[in-house]
């Protein structure tokens, strides 16, 4: 979703702005500009498209050594140049990147209007620019008059919403404001030059030495530091952190796709996540994140496990095993709509909030929820020092290494993954004997070269892909029960996002109750029915399916001879049934990626989508 960059100190800003623009594309968007200061004048590109299309609008040797610099993921208006950022107050002496939302705007705006304002987009950032600009070209004698610093704080506690934004003033070359409510914001301290981001990655080719803003905090950058203040002007002690996990640059390696190369990297990636965290010998598990000792597992009443799109997928998964492993009551319930019916949260249950980037503003919503209420909530989290990594302290680290395509893949296995070590850990506290723990070690360390084998040889891909694309396909059916159904949701939520071919998702025995009118002669439907307790149940959903003249592929576990119930079989290795949504998810991802290709599509930037969905 949108990213913010900005620098000040005594190298060229440009360079910078656009380094870290690039480093920030995967994220999603649909414009970008940038503003420097030449010679005390604000110099503005904006363009829309990509960032290489700003790049080339840009003239190579631009001046200026303090600038802001912005993608845009349209929320507030269409997708124009003159609604990308940054935008400018009417003096044009300021200018404004922001994230995130203003919820007044409504009345912001026509306040504004009334005063004689003439607004040059329709976004809601604009009213950020001139209320910034009305502060600080207050009369002489108002205390936010020429100070930027004040002029920020002062139009901020106006506004209600959420904000990660840098401004830029005509009349200041030494500094960059910015202010964060809700939309991370992270600045880098480098040696005579610092820099501001809304995503440490784009720091990194600069410096290590970060300082996180927080809700509610303003800051004054220059090119010596940071000085930041609460809103009520109370100066913050600022803790510098030093990233320690730093990413790559989403270089595709030997693969034509980030997305195909996340996929390939998930034997690697699920190593790595239960890489010291199991303990053979005594089968059990270690989280050290996590730092809960036996007695505070033992007073575990349940487990909610909150998520988006596929994270909440994962949670699904890692519900049912925890129940069915622990017999604690553990539910999945999407970040989005958790805080918004008033949850009663029990002080006794453990929340976990998974998410890839750590930015998803639903996710985080729910995590503030809980803790109003008094709950418990830990991360489980790919991205290092993200927000939600942050306002949980608490939690689990999946360690995918970064995922930069929008659509997940090995973020899925490594949080299924590691809600199965979490899984172990209680189970053991609740009775598992440490025989059957050291079973369950044996068969999850064994998941990685199972998945490294389905991977070498995925089997007929290409032939569901032709059913899949064909002209006369209008939709898809995805089913599977107990552990299989959250898998069949991911199925149709991968091929949608990458392919953007209608997709319904059903737990199989639901068929019957509604989409099974939408069958018809040729309807492709794929069935998700490794060898489990529920697998003869689906099978039955199948003929069902077949009766109906649909086309059934069949993913199950190899050597079973189900296969010849389906019109197209696809075998994945063999596993604990506990593990099998790590197996069978593999020809679904392979799916949508191939499907995504034979019908050209944006593979790793799919239309309408971002990698961080950062507001509501
Ligand atoms: C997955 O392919 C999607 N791009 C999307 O559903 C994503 O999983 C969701 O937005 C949650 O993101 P998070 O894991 O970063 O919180």
């Amino acid at each position: 979703m949108c990213g913010i960059i900005a620098t000040v100190g005594r190298n060229r800003a440009i360079p910078v702005l656009l380094e870290g623009l690039h480093r920030l594309e995967y994220r999603g968007y649909d414009s970008a500009g940038l503003a420097v200061l030449d010679g005390g004048r604000l110099v503005l590109h904006r363009k829309v498209g990509r960032v290489r299309e700003l790049e080339a609008q840009v003239p190579a040797e631009q001046p200026g050594t303090v600038g802001i610099a912005h993608t845009r993921w349209a929320t507030h208006g269409g997708v124009t140049e003159a609604n990308a950022h940054p935008h400018l107050d009417t003096t044009g002496r300021i200018a404004v990147v922001h994230n995130g939302i203003i919820e007044n705007m409504s009345a912001l705006r026509a306040r504004l209007e009334g005063e004689g304002v003439r607004f040059r987009s329709e976004t809601d950032s604009e009213i950020l620019a001139h209320l910034i600009g009305r502060y600080y070209f207050a009369e002489d004698g108002s205390e936010t008059a020429g100070r930027p610093v004040a002029a920020v704080r002062a139009a901020l506690r106006v506004v209600r919403g959420t904000w990660g934004i840098a401004a830029l003033f005509a009349d200041h070359p030494e500094l960059i404001v910015a202010a964060r409510n809700g939309s991370p914001l992270v600045i880098g301290l480098g040696e005579g030059q610092s820099y501001l981001a809304s995503d440490s990655h784009a720091l990194v080719p600069y410096t290590r030495r970060v300082v996180f803003l927080d809700d509610g905090e303003v800051a004054r950058i220059d090119a010596s530091g940071v000085q930041t203040w609460h809103s009520d002007g109370a100066q913050v002690d600022n803790a510098i952190e030093t990233l320690e996990e730093v990413w790559g640059d989403g270089d595709k390696g030997r693969y034509p796709h980030l997305m195909l190369k996340e996929i390939h990297e998930q034997p690697e990636a699920l190593s790595r996540c239960l890489s010291g965290r199991v303990v053979s010998e005594t089968g059990t598990a270690r989280l050290g994140g996590l730092d809960l000792s036996p007695r505070d597992l033992a007073r575990i009443s349940r487990v909610g496990l909150l998520g988006c799109g596929t994270a909440y997928h994962a949670c699904r998964v890692g519900a049912q095993l925890i129940e069915a492993a622990t017999r604690v009551p553990a539910k999945a319930e999407i970040a989005s709509e958790f805080r918004h019916r008033n949850p009663v949260v029990d002080p006794d249950a453990l929340f976990f909030a998974v998410s890839q980037s750590g930015e998803t503003a639903d996710t985080l919503g729910a995590v503030k929820e809980i803790q109003i209420k008094g709950g418990e909530v830990m991360g489980v989290v790919n991205v290092v020092g993200s927000s939600i990594a942050r306002a949980c302290g608490r939690g689990v680290y999946i360690h995918s290494g970064p995922e930069m395509s929008v659509a997940s893949t090995k973020a899925f296995s490594n949080m299924v993954a590691a809600l199965a070590v979490f899984t172990l850990m209680l189970a053991r506290q609740r009775g598992l004997s440490v025989h059957d723990g050291r079973a369950y070690i044996q068969q999850l360390l064994d998941v990685p070269s199972r998945v490294a084998a389905y991977l070498d040889e995925p089997g007929p891909i290409d032939e569901l892909v032709s059913w899949v694309t064909a002209p006369t396909t209008n939709m898809v059916l995805f089913l599977g029960r107990g552990l299989s159904a959250p898998v069949a949701a991911e199925g149709a939520l991968k091929l949608m996002e990458v392919a953007y071919i209608p997709c319904i998702a059903y737990p199989a025995g639901e068929m019957k109750h509604g989409p099974i009118a939408l069958l018809e002669e040729g309807s492709p439907v794929i069935v998700i029915a490794p060898r489990d307790a529920l697998q003869d149940k689906t099978l039955s959903n199948l003929q069902e399916c077949k009766a109906r003249g649909a086309r059934v592929a069949l993913i199950h576990t190899a050597g079973d001879p189900v296969g010849r119930y389906a019109d197209l079989s696809i075998p994945v290795p063999d596993t604990h049934p506990f593990f099998s949504p790590l197996l069978t998810v593999l020809p679904l991802q392979l799916l949508a990626y191939r499907a995504g290709l034979a019908l050209g599509r944006d593979i790793d930037r799919p239309r309408n989508l971002a990698k961080s969905v950062t507001v509501e």
